[in-house]
């Protein structure tokens, strides 16, 4: 299974879902089962690292960013087989860049969690570094529960 995060810059919450989905695939075994990617829906922060809060955060937790950000395209609909989005505007987003018959692969990553209070993971960029370890636990608990109903 070939899984694509996408949030706005795609320097805070989909680099840190892509980091934090390739931990867990290794921790449970999983690697030869699924891989990820990540991108955003807007041009702004184009090949810059991820956010350094973001990057601390993942490396507190031992996981270390590599990603380069880059906008979701047409193809990625051909080359990934879910387009897994972290809040109700970029799934509105994407829908918009999404070919007609693939829509049905944009789905939004908290629906994997029956515990979430909101559909959205909270952007935390204008946040504080409080706000990026929220958000690291919410993608957490989202991927392990996406991997165990997709995978397990
Ligand atoms: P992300 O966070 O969508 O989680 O990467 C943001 C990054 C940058 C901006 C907004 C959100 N921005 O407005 O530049």
């Amino acid at each position: 299974m070939r899984v694509l995060f996408v949030c706005l810059g795609n320097i805070c919450r989909s680099p840190m879902a892509e980091g934090i989905f390739n931990k867990l695939l290794y921790d449970m075994n999983l690697v030869d089962k699924a891989s990820c990617d990540s991108a955003g829906t807007a041009a702004f922060h184009i090949d810059c690292q991820p956010d350094l809060r973001a990057q601390q955060i993942c490396q507190n937790n031992g996981i270390e960013l590599r990603h380069k950000a880059r906008i979701i395209t047409s193809e990625d609909f051909k080359l990934f087989d879910l387009v897994v989005c972290m809040d109700r505007s970029t799934q509105n987003n994407v829908l918009r860049v999404a070919p007609d018959n693939f829509h049905s692969q944009v789905v939004l990553l908290r629906s994997y969690d029956d515990t979430a209070i909101t559909e959205d993971v909270p952007d935390p960029y204008y946040g504080s570094i409080r706000n990026f370890e929220e958000v690291f636990d919410i993608l957490k608990k989202s991927c392990s529960d996406f991997l165990r109903q997709h995978l397990l």
